[in-house]
Parts: C-alpha cells; structure tokens; sequence
C-alpha cells in the first residue's frame, strides 16, 4: 500500500466526535500533520458490542499505520476503554494516545462537589472508568448518566434542532441546578457544550482533549518523533462513510467556533 500519510498522526473515532480532539491537537501541535479517520458507516460505537468496537479500532489502526502513520490518537473514549490497552501491545513500536473522561480536572476545580459525568453505556460501564472514578471521585460525588443516543444525534449535524434538547432533557435535565460541574466523557459532547449548559445549568465543563494533546507532545519528543518542520501541517479527513457530503461535515465540525 503507498505510504499516503507516512510521517502524520493518524487520528479516529467512530465519527465527528473525535474532531473535537483534533481541533485541540492541531492548536497545540500546529507543524504536525493529521489524517483524521470517522468511523461513520459503524456510528455509534458506544451501544456496541465490546467485541465489536475491539474489531472496528483495530481495523482502523491498521490501516492507518499501512499508510505511514507515526503515532496513533484514538480520540474516542469508548475505542479507548475497549481497544487501548490491547492495542499498545500488539503495536508497541507506535505511540498509541487515548482519551479518557476528564474526572481529574474537574475535582480538583476548588468548589465542586457533585460531578456529572456524561458519556457512553459502554464506557461508563468498563473498568477503565471505574477505576478512574475510584481513583479521583473519592471525596466528590460522582453521578453517572448514560448517554444512549446522543452521539448518534450528533453525527446528524444540526445542533440547534429541538430534538437535541428534548434528548438532553431526557437523558440529563433531572440534575439540573443539581450539580457543580459536568464531564464529558464523550467526543461528540464538546459540540454541544452550550446546549447542555442550558439544560444542565451554567457549571464549568470539563473534557479530556487537551490532556490528550500534552500527551502526544510528550509521546511524539519521547520517541523522538516530533516534526522538524516549522511551517503548518495539514489536516485530512477520511470517513469509511462514502461521498463528499460526509467529508463536508466533518471540515464544517473542524472549522466550527
Ligand atoms: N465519541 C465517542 C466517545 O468518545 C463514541 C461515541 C459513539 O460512537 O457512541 O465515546
């Protein structure tokens, strides 16, 4: 196979949410070069099978590393739950970065009690995540709320449509006013950050993106790997969702304020 992205960081989720990573990775890292790869056709990945999304990351590592990939970022956290540990494994000569809930920050933020933590059935019910939350949440009351669906509803685009809130509503408005600060456990949620404040009410959020993008710095200097070049990088996009449309919506969540 041509080495189409040899010397890039090959980024995936399961969809647009991992573009929410991407933008911070680009911020931090600006001469890096990033192919971004939306698992789209296979959204959502978090009411999948473990055994499933295990499959659907590796195929997509692979062929992202077959490409010239230098270091991976799986920037989704139910992939990260699922998929990480294994792949770093099987694939040690590669840095492989994952994301995970940002409980730390947000109970070290002086003044928060209750925390919400906001993510997929999958990823909340992992042990990655229950470690996590035995490690930081002691001390702070940690809520989990499931988010079946809202990822799903995010890759549709139209984030302003009624639906959106009416799901909010559904899957988060009985916190609301209730708790100090909320975590986003999944990519796709930062897009929708304003949305869940309204329903939720105006408390800090926390997510894990740029935690992730120190990482990969860190990763990319440790093993030597950092670009030598000085000029902007690029961002590609790739989707296993064909048309151009699919492209389009991701560019338009890249460039999105
Ligand atoms: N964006 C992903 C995450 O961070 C996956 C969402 C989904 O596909 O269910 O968990």
């Amino acid at each position: 196979m041509a080495l189409r992205y040899n010397g890039y960081v090959g980024v995936f989720d399961s969809g647009v949410g991992g573009i929410s990573v991407l933008r911070q990775l680009a911020a931090t890292l600006p001469a890096e070069n990033f192919v971004y790869f939306g698992d789209s056709a296979n959204a959502p990945y978090g009411e999948k099978t473990r055994d499933q999304v295990a499959r659907m990351s590796r195929d997509i590592v692979d062929r992202l590393l077959d490409e010239g990939a230098k270091a991976i970022v799986i920037a989704c956290n139910t992939a990260t739950s699922v998929a990480a540990a294994s792949l770093r494994a099987d694939y040690a000569h590669v840095p492989i970065i994952g994301v995970e809930p940002a409980l730390k920050p947000a109970t070290e933020q002086p003044g928060v009690k209750r925390i919400l933590v906001m993510a997929t059935p999958i990823t909340l019910r992992l042990d990655k995540y229950q470690l996590l939350a035995e490690k930081w949440g002691s001390g702070h009351e940690v809520i989990d709320a499931p988010c079946p669906g809202l990822a799903a509803r995010i890759e549709k685009g139209d984030l302003e449509s009624p639906d959106i809130y009416e799901l909010l509503e559904d899957l988060v408005g009985s916190y609301a006013g209730a708790v100090d600060a909320v975590v986003l456990g999944c990519t796709h949620y930062p897009f929708i950050a304003r949305q869940i404040r309204e329903v939720v009410g105006d408390v800090p959020l926390f997510d894990g993106a740029y935690g992730t993008a120190l990482q990969l710095q860190r990763k990319l200097a440790e093993r030597g790997l950092t670009t030598k070049s000085s000029g902007r990088g690029t961002v590609e996009f790739l989707s296993s969702k064909p048309g151009k449309d699919e492209i389009e919506l991701y560019r338009s969540f890249f460039e999105s304020s």
